[in-house]
């Protein structure tokens, strides 16, 4: 049984069809990308599966358990941790404040079983910056040390898997280059990674697999070096 599973999800906005008869499956321990031109249903799908935008029809299960219908902040409790586009750190927290909201609010007796539970040390290690910035308030933090912190602040939830929306977007060449190597640190630790992606470079070493979306359709689906092979699909559904 996979970790993570789609099954022809279908998901609106309001009157406005957007993804059809979506599947895909996630295995523990691996790092998917679901990449796909501006509009393709990234960014939908990601929210479909966190309850944000639930899908009218279709099966979404973690671990077998049903999350079709579950609200978003019960989906996040089972083991799901999000980091949305907009990077969400609250701007009037110091870093090691808004660590510690997130500590509080997940506490470490999560409803899943955890290896090796958070903690500030842990992610600090991960990302040493925010040690040098932990008494800096978060509003006060470059892009890159934002999306850093929210990571770290989801991280501090213990998930399961860390879905990330676009997660270089936006970003310095020398940050998106750091943030590649922690999350390669991350895939390390054993942690599950769903990634969506435009940015085939930033994907192409971390990722293990590649779905393809366009239109809110699975166009494509491989392993990450089958996917680096073939030029035509990259061509076809990619804007590189
Ligand atoms: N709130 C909304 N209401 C109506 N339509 C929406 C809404 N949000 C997105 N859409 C539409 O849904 C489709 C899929 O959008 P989505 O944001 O999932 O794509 P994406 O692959 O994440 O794109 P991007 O790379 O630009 O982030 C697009 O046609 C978009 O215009
Ligand atoms: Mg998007």
């Amino acid at each position: 049984m996979a970790l993570l599973e789609l099954s022809h999800v279908d998901s609106y906005y309001g009157d406005s069809h957007i993804l059809f008869d979506l599947s895909l499956t996630i295995e523990e321990g691996e790092v998917v990308c679901l990449l796909g031109r501006n509009g393709a249903g990234k960014t939908t799908t990601v929210r479909s599966i966190m309850g944000l935008t639930p899908p009218r029809s279709g099966r979404i299960t973690l671990g077998g358990q049903d999350l079709v219908g579950l609200p978003a902040f019960r989906i996040a409790r089972l083991g799901l941790g999000f980091v949305p586009e907009d990077r969400r750190v609250f701007p009037n927290l110091t870093v090691h404040e808004n660590l510690e909201v997130a500590r509080q609010t997940w506490g470490n007796g999560a409803a899943h079983p955890v290896v090796r539970p958070w903690t500030h040390d842990a992610v600090f290690e991960l990302f040493p910056v925010l040690r040098t910035r932990r008494s800096q308030l978060g509003g006060t933090l470059s892009g890159g040390e934002q999306q850093m912190l929210t990571i770290a602040r989801t991280l501090m939830g213990n998930p399961r898997i860390l879905l990330l929306d676009e997660p270089s977007e936006g970003l310095a060449p020398l940050v998106v280059e750091a943030l590649r190597q922690q999350l390669g640190r991350l895939k390390e630790t054993g942690l599950t990674l769903v990634l969506t992606e435009q940015n085939v470079r930033f994907v192409s070493e971390l990722g293990d697999r590649v779905y393809i979306l366009e239109k809110g359709m699975v166009r494509w689906t491989s392993s990450m070096a089958e996917f680096l092979d073939n030029a035509e699909v990259r061509r076809a559904y990619l804007a590189v």
